[in-house]
């Protein structure tokens, strides 16, 4: 053997050749390595593949439907109640107030107009009403769902129902709840405020709560102050509101929601958060079918 050989199968001194017991270490780790990132990529694999899934379910049940404006969102929302009553034109329909379903109120209008529906023996149900207005103060809700449809349309008034406001709170509460046990809503419309409240459920109500009495929160008080010629001693302080649990026993949710001041609400119901902080969240783990149907501003921040 060369010289040089000789030096390349040095022995060390267990007797094993020089640099082999290296390149087996070597080896060896390069080996722990490819089953540590085969074990990583089949967990991504298995991530992805639980997040697609998951998202199918979720968007299966959860439709989002943006619209140019605020005409074109009441037109959608308009649409598929019309179908519904035409479907079904026993439909028990759980109503809102406020500014976002005025417009869907006046499309319903219309089509009545054009004998598309009749409201003859559709029953409706709304979520929350003023405690301490009296049914025909022009800021009641009684007042309200009377002068932009009720009014307008071929329903039973005795078909209608409104939560008490005026009277014992606690038999108003009991009364609605039984009715709503009695009657399931087949579609709910909803809107929503600016802090994520639906109905007069503000930020930590339970969501397993039914009808109930509410103090209402600053700003929700603040944004109603506008309806009150701007007098926040004029606005009531306490509600009656269906709760969470009423609301998603309904069968089919419309959300509704116009303007930036909402795009927030609709972000953390689209990320598919369910925080009872945020209360519009609930509509996460509604059973049903829902549409959230908003305006462009509404949807600025998806
Ligand atoms: C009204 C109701 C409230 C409103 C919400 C948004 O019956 O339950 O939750 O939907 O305060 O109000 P607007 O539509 O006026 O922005």
């Amino acid at each position: 053997m060369k010289e040089n050989e000789k030096e390349l199968i040095d022995l060390d001194e267990e007797g094993n050749i020089k640099g082999e017991k290296e390149e087996k270490k070597a080896s060896k780790s390069n080996n722990t390595f490819k089953i540590l990132a085969t074990v990583i990529i089949i967990a991504i694999i298995i991530c992805a593949i639980i997040f697609t899934l998951k998202q199918y379910k979720r968007t299966n049940r959860i439709e989002l439907i943006i619209a140019n404006d605020y005409d074109e969102m009441s037109e959608k929302a308009a649409n598929i109640i019309a179908e519904l009553i035409k479907n079904n034109p026993n439909a028990i329909l759980g109503l809102a107030t406020g500014s976002t379903p005025i417009g869907t109120y006046i499309e319903l209008i219309k089509k009545f107009n054009n004998k598309e529906i009749s409201f003859k023996n559709v029953k409706t149900f709304n979520l929350d009403e003023y405690i301490g207005l009296d049914q025909f103060h022009p800021q009641s809700y009684y007042y309200y769902m009377y002068d932009h449809l009720f009014k307008h349309i071929d329903i039973n008034l005795n078909n209608t129902h409104i939560p008490k406001g005026e009277g014992v709170t606690e038999t108003n509460i009991k009364e609605y709840e039984d009715l709503l046990n009695k009657n399931k809503i087949n579609l709910q419309i909803l809107g929503v405020g600016r802090n994520g409240h639906i109905g007069f459920n503000e930020p930590g109500t339970d969501f397993g709560l039914g009808v109930h009495d509410v103090m209402l929160h600053n700003n929700t008080i603040m944004d109603n102050a506008r309806f009150f010629e701007n007098d926040l001693n004029k606005v009531p302080k306490k509600a009656i509101t269906m709760g969470i649990r009423n609301i998603l026993d309904a069968e089919t949710i419309i959300l509704m929601a116009n303007g930036t001041n909402k795009a927030d609400a609709i972000k953390n119901v689209m990320e598919n958060k369910v925080d009872v902080n945020i209360p519009v969240t609930a509509l996460n783990i509604h059973k049903g079918k829902v549409y959230i149907i908003v305006d462009k501003k509404a949807a600025s921040k998806l």
